[in-house]
């Protein structure tokens, strides 16, 4: 890929700590050159110690907006002028954009996850009602999306209660939608699958080979829609079983795809082309 960078380009980046197996730089930088934008996406390896010194020199180094990921998205929340209610409901940023040399906090991960059920299922989130397996940042980014694309329901159940009744709670608190949680037992999972229109499994289960199924399979109902935020691998158990059963399914790369893609237009004002993108990072 041939970019020329002078004087004019725009910088954006993201910054993580290690930063080096990141692949938004290549779907960025991608959609910069295929729309003509005189933008560059550049990965900045920063350890935790030194967040706060780096979000402040962003201005005097007239860098315009920031991906975050792990371990900062909590922390920048401290560091920002500004907080969208989405991530202020959420509870972390992944994304700022400088304006008016105030920083604006943002978090894409939710509406990412809901630009994707529109992109891969043709699915409107609101008046739907899902059920979303896990407890951690990851089913706090979804839950938190769906209630605010205005889902009529959303029950999440974790492994670790406690963790589900914080989100449900604060879900509750935020937006207008029927929150529930369920613990860990079997009978009120069933029950709730079976209420649902829209698995989405949020827990690390599916990352690695032999992992066990975050559900049983028997619960996948017709007419149930299922994902998963785990992309790699890009097929996992549960979404194998879903499409055996002649289900829609979808995994987690639109996901990734479209939390960038709501970053992008942030930075630039244009909603960049999603397959652009989303070859940018399944293709060597
Ligand atoms: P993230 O921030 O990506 O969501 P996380 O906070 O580590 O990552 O969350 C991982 C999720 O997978 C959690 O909901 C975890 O359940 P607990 O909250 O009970 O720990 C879930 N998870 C991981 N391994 C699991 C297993 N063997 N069985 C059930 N749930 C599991």
């Amino acid at each position: 890929m041939h970019m020329l960078i002078t004087g004019k380009t725009k910088v954006v980046g993201v910054a993580g700590w290690p930063i080096k197996h990141t692949l938004s730089p290549q779907m960025h930088n991608a959609a910069f050159q295929a729309l003509g934008l005189d933008f560059v996406y550049v990965p900045f390896g920063i350890p935790p110690e030194s967040l706060g010194g780096a979000v402040g020199a962003l201005g005097d180094l007239g860098i315009v907006g920031m991906n975050f990921t792990i371990p900062h998205k909590l922390a920048v929340m401290e560091l920002v002028d500004e907080l969208s209610p989405e991530a202020e409901a959420i509870g972390a940023v992944n994304t700022i954009a400088a304006r008016e040399g105030k920083l604006f906090g943002d978090n894409t991960d939710g509406r990412g996850f809901v630009m994707s059920l529109k992109e891969e299922l043709d699915m409107d989130a609101a008046g739907k009602s899902f059920v979303v397996l896990g407890g951690g940042g990851a089913a706090r980014g979804v839950a938190m999306g769906l209630g605010f694309a205005g889902a009529k329901s959303v029950v999440v159940a974790n492994r670790t209660e406690s963790k589900a009744v914080k989100i449900a709670d604060d879900l509750a608190k935020v937006r207008e939608c029927h929150v529930a949680v369920i613990g860990n037992d079997g009978e009120g999972l069933r029950r709730a699958v079976e209420e649902a229109e829209v698995l989405v499994n949020t827990t690390s289960l599916g990352l690695h080979d032999g992992d066990p199924m975050p559900i049983a399979p028997e619960l996948l109902h017709e007419g149930l829609s299922v994902c998963d935020i785990v992309y790699n691998p890009p097929v996992t158990p549960l979404l194998k079983a879903a499409s055996e059963r002649g289900l829609a399914n979808a995994n987690g790369l639109g996901m990734l795809v479209h939390q960038g893609a709501i970053a992008f237009e942030l930075w630039t004002g244009v909603y960049p082309p999603a397959d652009v993108m989303r070859k940018a990072i399944t293709e060597d």
